[in-house]
């Protein structure tokens, strides 16, 4: 029963190395659009996207995480943010994080789809990380990263781990 939607979630995977090939505008338009379509709570679509295509600017972003040096390798890098202005007011602000994580997935699944490599590379809740984004990218207040995605096209084939693990799954009750 495996369609072309399941397949790209079955096969999607961190990609780390890329290869020279450019990623059009259109291409990574399209991912973003991808990412817009998530799920967020009561639809407050808290998200915004910072596009990194110069080179020397792709350097300091992937500088940003010490686990992401081979960002500076990507075609693009693209941030995704959340707007605390646009967030959940109160005790539920913090579900933006939840809302961009889930845009962050259809992004990376997204990619998958189209034959590109891309990673998830972390940002918040580091306040290192955040803070070097912030001051480096000039990020209004109400602006907090949350994920930087290096997207490219992958440098060679790669295999997928599975995953599928029935012992977490638990029926009515634990
Ligand atoms: C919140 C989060 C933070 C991550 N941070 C990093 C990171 O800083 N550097 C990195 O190389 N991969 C990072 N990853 C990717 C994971 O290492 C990767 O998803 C995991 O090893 C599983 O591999 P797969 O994506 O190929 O299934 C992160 C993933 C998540 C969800």
């Amino acid at each position: 029963m495996i369609n072309e939607t399941l397949d790209s979630i079955f096969n999607r995977k961190s990609f780390r190395k890329y290869s020279e090939k450019t990623v059009d505008d259109e291409t990574l338009q399209l991912l973003i659009d991808a990412a817009m379509q998530a799920p967020s709570a009561v639809n407050r679509q808290p998200w915004e996207f910072v596009v990194i295509k110069d080179q020397e600017m792709k350097e300091k972003v992937a500088a940003c995480n010490p686990y992401a040096s081979f960002a500076k390798n990507a075609s693009a890098i693209i941030l995704v943010c959340g707007n605390m202005e646009k967030a959940l007011p109160g005790p539920s602000q913090i579900m933006w994080v939840q809302d961009c994580s889930a845009a962050s997935e259809n992004l990376l699944i997204a990619a998958q789809s189209l034959g590109l490599g891309a990673v998830w590379t972390g940002v918040y809740p580091s306040p290192e990380r955040m803070n070097a984004l912030e001051e480096l990218l000039n990020l209004p207040e109400n602006i907090l990263p949350l994920a930087m995605i290096p997207v490219g096209y992958p440098e060679s084939e790669k295999s997928t781990h599975k995953k599928v693990n029935p012992v977490t799954v638990h029926y009515n009750v634990w």
